[in-house]
């Protein structure tokens, strides 16, 4: 008689905002620990290549789908369908997120606010509460993109900023929420990081590049690592929050440029 074959499941990362930036590093470096991923964003077309990116990295399975975080209703449809086809999520990385503008807030635009506000805050529930089910049967772990502006305001970052309080806010009570079921909740808070948010913020490539003139950021991918290292601590180790700044920049606001960056201090 045939031994019945002990076959674990495979348990996914889902990944919000895949299509760019410090989403689409984390795709890349979880793909080359040959993880299994479902990965989102409103770019399909993106997410098609780095679909097959992550598969040529080694990545066992990689799932896309067409996601505005907004949009509860899609979020639940998305939800049922992983449900259906029985896979699990374990792993959460609610990256998705943006800045619109930088004016004073009294020059600002309600129709910003609510894009900020809808995709930052909101689509953290919407995507959190539909997949938590999953979460919490395989005790997984939610990685919830924080930022420094979460931890201090700065002018004309009056909405952006109160999204990432809100941010910091959501996974401090959901960690409580959670206690007893295993499931991890950190809050990642970087500083500069050099992807397209700056050229979604300001509406073109000149102006975004000028913000990282003369210093040198954090990239994309040093921010997937220390999602990697938040995910690879046994499971009785939750990381809660992670600041992480490029080392030209003190503080919001305190940037060093020039002779005084790192990027030449290091060549000189
Ligand atoms: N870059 C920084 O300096 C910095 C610093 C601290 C924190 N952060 C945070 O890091 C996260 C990732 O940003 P990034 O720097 O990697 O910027 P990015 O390159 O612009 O990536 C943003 C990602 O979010 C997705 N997104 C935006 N709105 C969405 C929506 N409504 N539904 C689904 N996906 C949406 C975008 O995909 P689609 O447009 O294809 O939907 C894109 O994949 C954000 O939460 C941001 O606030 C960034």
């Amino acid at each position: 008689m045939k031994k019945p074959q002990n076959k674990a499941q495979n348990t996914y990362t889902f990944i919000t905002g895949a299509s760019s930036g410090i989403g689409q590093a984390t795709a890349f470096e979880l793909a080359k620990k040959k993880s299994c991923l479902i990965l989102t964003a409103r770019r399909i077309d993106r997410l098609k290549k780095i679909q097959k990116q992550c598969i040529d990295l080694g990545a066992k399975d990689v799932l896309i789908f067409k996601l505005d975080v907004q949009k509860n209703a899609e979020v639940a449809k998305l939800a049922s369908e992983i449900k259906k086809k029985k896979l699990q999520v374990k792993n959460l990385v609610n990256n998705a997120g943006l800045a619109k503008g930088v004016e004073l807030f009294q020059n600002s635009k309600a129709e910003d606010w609510n894009e900020m506000l809808d995709t930052n805050v909101k689509g953290v529930l919407n995507v959190t509460r539909e997949l938590l089910p999953s979460i919490i049967q395989n005790k997984g772990h939610i990685i919830n993109m924080g930022s420094v502006a979460g931890r201090l305001v700065y002018e004309g970052g009056t909405v952006y900023c109160a999204t990432k309080f809100a941010v910091r806010a959501i996974s401090d009570a959901l960690r409580m929420d959670l206690k007893g079921t295993g499931v991890r909740v950190s809050n990642i808070e970087p500083g500069m990081v050099n992807t397209e948010f700056s050229v979604v913020r300001l509406g073109n490539q000149q102006k975004a590049e000028a913000v990282y003139s003369d210093m040198m950021p954090l990239t994309a991918m040093d921010i997937a690592n220390t999602i990697l290292w938040c995910l690879a601590q046994p499971p009785h180790v939750n990381i809660s929050e992670l600041v992480i700044y490029p080392t030209d920049q003190a503080s919001v606001g305190q940037v060093v440029r020039g002779e005084r960056s790192v990027g030449y201090l290091t060549k000189n």
